[in-house]
């Protein structure tokens, strides 16, 4: 296995650190991606009360897998994306990265390991206004190494072109409809070619038709780059499609492979 990180000389150190105690070199391929072991996340409020948003975790995400998790608003999905995301750290409990633990890692070195590894895709599709759809596209290149930054514009051309969107790179977002703005957007999550795809609620602002359409393009896209999906959502359409699903309850995640769709969402899509 190749190493996740760039080598800049202001993360050797932290990378030398790593290497002691991670097993982030292992050609174990049978090893999760992503390994959260018994995460909590907290947050103090106002009155000094603790809310404890995510309550012991235990989620292992494997290359190739597609996942769903299902619960209802204010349950912790968010929290839990973020932290799946590398944009949050747990309050307690562990999680690994490719076998590196990452509430150990500094924040640049963290965002730079989000940056080349995990693609991110929202319900409001979260184009930046006034820019093309190519332009935005090839906003991750923009932060990437030389070699993709030179490259973007061919690179940006490519996966526009796999979502079926080659002849609207000039256009902006307000000229497009819904489901061609969230094809932009899986364009954007995936042109530096993650290798974790994460999804909040990708269909929700779209109409159903448009939402299969999409989600069928996001499952063939990650299973032909050999990316996990990670999918948070009410849809039932959705969540059916999943290889392996979750349901969040409370901060509490617990596993409804086996179970009936209907059963998994029982009172989450109400
Ligand atoms: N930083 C924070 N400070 C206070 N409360 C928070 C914070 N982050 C999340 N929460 C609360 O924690 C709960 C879970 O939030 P979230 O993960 O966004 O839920 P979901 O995405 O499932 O709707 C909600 O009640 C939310 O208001
Ligand atoms: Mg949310």
């Amino acid at each position: 296995m190749t190493s996740i990180f760039t080598h800049d000389d202001e993360d050797i150190a932290n990378e030398e650190y790593l290497a002691g105690e991670s097993p982030a070199d292992n050609n174990d391929d049978s090893a999760p991606l992503v390994d959260l072991r018994n995460v909590t996340r907290s947050v103090v409020l106002a009155d000094d009360q603790q809310l404890h948003i995510l309550r012991g975790v235990d989620l292992q995400i494997r290359v190739g897998d597609h996942t769903a998790i299902v619960g209802r608003s204010g349950c912790g999905k968010s929290t839990l994306l973020n932290i799946l995301g590398l944009l949050d750290v747990p309050s307690s409990g562990q999680m690994l990265f490719d076998g590196t633990p990452v509430e150990r890692l500094r924040s640049n070195t963290r965002a730079k390991l989000r940056g080349s590894s995990i693609g991110f895709v929202f319900q409001q599709f979260n184009l930046l206004p006034g820019r093309t759809a190519l332009e935005n596209v090839v906003t991750p290149l923009l932060y990437a190494g030389r070699k993709e930054f030179w490259r973007r514009n061919t690179l940006g051309m490519e996966i526009l072109d796999r979502v079926g969107l080659a002849a609207r790179a000039g256009t902006q977002p307000h000229m497009l409809s819904g489901g061609e703005q969230q094809r932009v957007a899986i364009a954007r999550a995936l042109v530096r070619r993650p290798r974790l795809i994460l999804a909040d609620e990708p269909t929700g602002a779209l109409d159903v038709e448009t939402g299969q359409a999409v989600m069928d393009l996001l499952d063939t896209i990650a299973t032909e780059s050999g990316a996990a999906l990670v999918t948070i959502t009410h849809d039932l359409n959705v969540a059916a499609r999943a290889r392996t699903r979750y349901r969040l309850d409370a901060g509490v995640l617990s596993s409804s492979d086996g179970m009936p769709v209907n059963d998994v969402l029982m009172g989450v899509s109400a």
